[in-house]
């Protein structure tokens, strides 16, 4: 099987979370298979928060309602992807740019279900480079504090985030201790925010395998 038929059985897999109410709905590939097998159910479900304006549109194109999350109140479920998880379900996310967004989403979701080809699955996070997103006036500002911090920033030219911000993409940083890595880079100003999701990491991945769809659940 190919990474795209491993990502399709982890998301195939997510429907059995899908109860009803109102759930929300990250970003990328694998998700945007998740959307597709959700519209084969979509009676079930009152509507869905969307984490991109890309997935809003494909929610909308197969007919599935998509509201403001202010207005939804605490969701009991969120299913979005990442670019990696360690044992633990710390994950880094934002490859797709919509980390910000994916963030507030995990944290005001009871259950965060993380969908993923095994090739998520790492010992240490860091080798996918680390996406934070930040302020465009204090890109070069950010960029200097992540060198100290050990990282090699690269700006992600000729893209804008969906809330009208600059992506850096931080390589060569080895995350031993994510909650503080994270800690640390949301607190150097201009920071949006940073795509190590350990403070609210998942609480289920559902990985697609050779062997099947396996579910992980924390270390
Ligand atoms: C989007 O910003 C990301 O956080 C995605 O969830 C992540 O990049 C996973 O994407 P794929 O499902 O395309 O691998």
């Amino acid at each position: 099987m190919n990474a795209d038929d491993l990502k399709k059985q982890a998301a195939e897999a997510a429907l059995e979370y899908v109860k009803g109410g109102i759930i929300g709905v990250g970003t990328g590939s694998t998700v945007n298979h998740f959307i597709d097998y959700l519209a084969g159910v979509k009676g079930k479900i009152e509507g869905t928060v969307s984490s991109s304006e890309a997935s809003s549109e494909r929610l909308k194109s197969h007919g599935i309602p998509v509201l403001d999350l202010n207005a939804a109140g605490e969701l009991d479920i969120y299913i979005d992807g990442a670019d990696e998880s360690d044992h633990y379900l710390n994950l880094i996310k934002g490859g797709g740019g919509a980390l910000t967004r994916e963030k507030i989403i995990a944290g005001a979701s009871k259950k965060f279900i993380c969908i993923a080809d095994e090739s998520k699955l790492v010992d240490v996070l860091g080798s996918f480079p680390l996406p934070v997103e930040v302020i465009p006036m204090a890109r070069s500002h950010v960029a200097r504090q992540l060198v100290k911090m050990g990282g090699t920033p690269i700006w992600r030219e000729n893209f804008v985030t969906d809330n009208g911000n600059a992506i850096l993409d931080v390589h060569n940083l080895e995350i031993m201790k994510p909650r503080e890595m994270e800690n640390a880079i949301n607190a150097i100003a201009g920071v949006v925010t940073t795509g190590i999701f350990a403070m609210r990491g998942a609480d289920v991945l559902i990985l697609g395998t050779e062997q099947g769809a396996k579910t992980v659940v924390p270390k």
